[in-house]
């Protein structure tokens, strides 16, 4: 690897609310405020001192009820001076970390020093649209649009069915499919027990204003301890998908993230310790239908860059997107060998994944480095890779040392 040497010195996020959860009336914009504060509280690092902020989100209508620059308003809001650098960055769930890679890209060829990747969105906050109002309406009923209404792209399938037909297409049935989900809150669960998903590691509590007072929010809204196989396999399939339920899938959620990097020398000279150390971090994208596909490429190319075998993964996150994702993903990665992919799935997501803690789209990706580098560091050091997917097909990845 040539550059500079880039690590991650500050990470952290919201809870994740449910679609009208506890966030609910939250602006994005306002989440994203929050948690870059918190991420410079805990290095003690001044906002001034971060060269560039690189902001990811997906639902831009509903950023867009404020501001077409969320990036520079949140920043403004988290009390950054006015000369800040800022961007925001859509690359639909890819988003947060495509906003790391742009930081990890300037640090390593020496144009900066700190960098702040931040994602955040509110799925139930994107309004309901009336094209063509603006004009006027002449004659006949007044149309809304949900945008959110079969999450996907009107000129191509909706996700879940394109999901949904190639995990059958690689032989992974409904109820794989179902398992994986019931597994991914059990897995959530018992993580939560052993108090892994604690306020002050990778959380911190959000106060939400009620009419008695103030509420502390401190835990993820959307896992299910109850959830079993018998329910799941009750539920209909959603969009006109084969396999996808609302059990396989992840909600609407609601959350923000953000990971603080440094070139390892800068880290060194402000006396902070690495939390990880980033061996690579690249994006792919590949044809629309595959997105439940993407994250096997991704992670091959994350490890060729890093110069790292996937048996030498400690761990592994792939966002559940899907539960068709880390199953279909993994069977291509094992090239097909049962065996392999089991020992695959094993270090898959093993504090649970989206379908249990939740997918606000834009802010998942920091997410699931978060939990990745959080738990290599519970396990006193290793090596991990995380891979997301995203709209039509894209893909981002990252490999850490921790
Ligand atoms: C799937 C989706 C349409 C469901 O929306 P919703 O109807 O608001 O979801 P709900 O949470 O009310 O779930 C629907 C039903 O399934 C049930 N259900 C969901 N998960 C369950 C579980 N684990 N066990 C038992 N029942 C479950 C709910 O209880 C509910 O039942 P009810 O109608 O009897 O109350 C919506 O969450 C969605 O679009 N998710 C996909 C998001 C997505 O595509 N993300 C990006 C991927 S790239």
């Amino acid at each position: 690897m040539t550059g500079n040497e880039v690590v991650i010195v500050s990470a952290v996020r919201t809870p994740f609310s449910k679609f009208g959860g506890l966030l609910k009336d939250f602006r994005s914009i306002d989440l994203g405020a929050l948690v870059i504060r918190e991420c410079l509280r805990r290095v003690n690092l001044a906002p001034a001192e971060v060269e560039e902020v690189n902001y990811g989100l997906s639902v831009i209508l509903e950023a867009g009820l404020e501001t077409d620059v969320p990036g520079r308003q949140a920043t403004l809001f988290a009390g950054f001076p006015p000369e800040s650098i800022s961007l925001t960055v859509n690359r639909a769930c890819c988003s947060s970390l495509s906003a790391l890679r742009l930081g990890y890209r300037a640090i390593r060829a020496g144009e900066i020093q700190t960098a702040l990747a931040v994602g955040s969105d509110n799925m139930g906050r994107a309004p309901l649209l009336a094209p063509g109002i603006r004009w006027g309406s002449r004659l006949g009923h007044v149309v809304l649009k949900d945008p959110l209404f079969e999450l996907g792209y009107p000129d191509f399938a909706p996700l879940a069915r394109d999901a949904g037909e190639v995990a059958l297409e690689y032989g992974v049935t409904r109820e794989e499919q179902d398992q994986w989900a019931v597994g991914s809150h059990q897995r959530y669960f018992q993580a939560w027990h052993q108090g892994k998903f604690a306020v002050g590691e990778e959380l911190l509590a959000v106060e939400v204003p009620q009419k008695k007072g103030a509420h502390l929010f401190d835990r993820d809204e959307s896992p299910r301890e109850d959830a079993t196989l018998e329910q799941l396999a009750k539920l209909p399939t959603i969009y006109g998908s084969p396999t996808v339920t609302p059990g396989n899938a992840p909600g609407l959620s609601t959350g923000a993230t953000a990971i603080l990097i440094m070139s390892a020398d800068q880290a060194r000279k402000k006396g902070l310790k690495p939390l990880a150390t980033i061996l690579s971090s690249v994006a792919t994208a590949m044809d629309a239908r595959y997105i439940a596909s993407i994250p096997a490429p991704t992670i091959t190319k994350a490890l060729e860059q890093s110069e790292r075998t996937l048996e030498a993964m400690d761990l592994i996150e792939i966002n559940e997107a899907f539960a068709a994702m880390p199953l279909v993903s993994t069977r291509i990665l094992a090239g097909g060998d049962a065996g392999r992919q089991q020992a695959l799935l094993q270090k898959t997501n093993v504090n649970g994944g989206a379908i249990a803690i939740g997918h606000p789209v834009g802010a998942s990706a920091l997410r699931i480095t978060m939990t990745l580098m959080y738990e290599l560091k519970r396990r006193g050091g290793g090596s991990g890779v995380a891979a997301i997917c995203g709209g039509l097909a894209q893909g981002e990845g990252i490999v850490l040392q921790v």
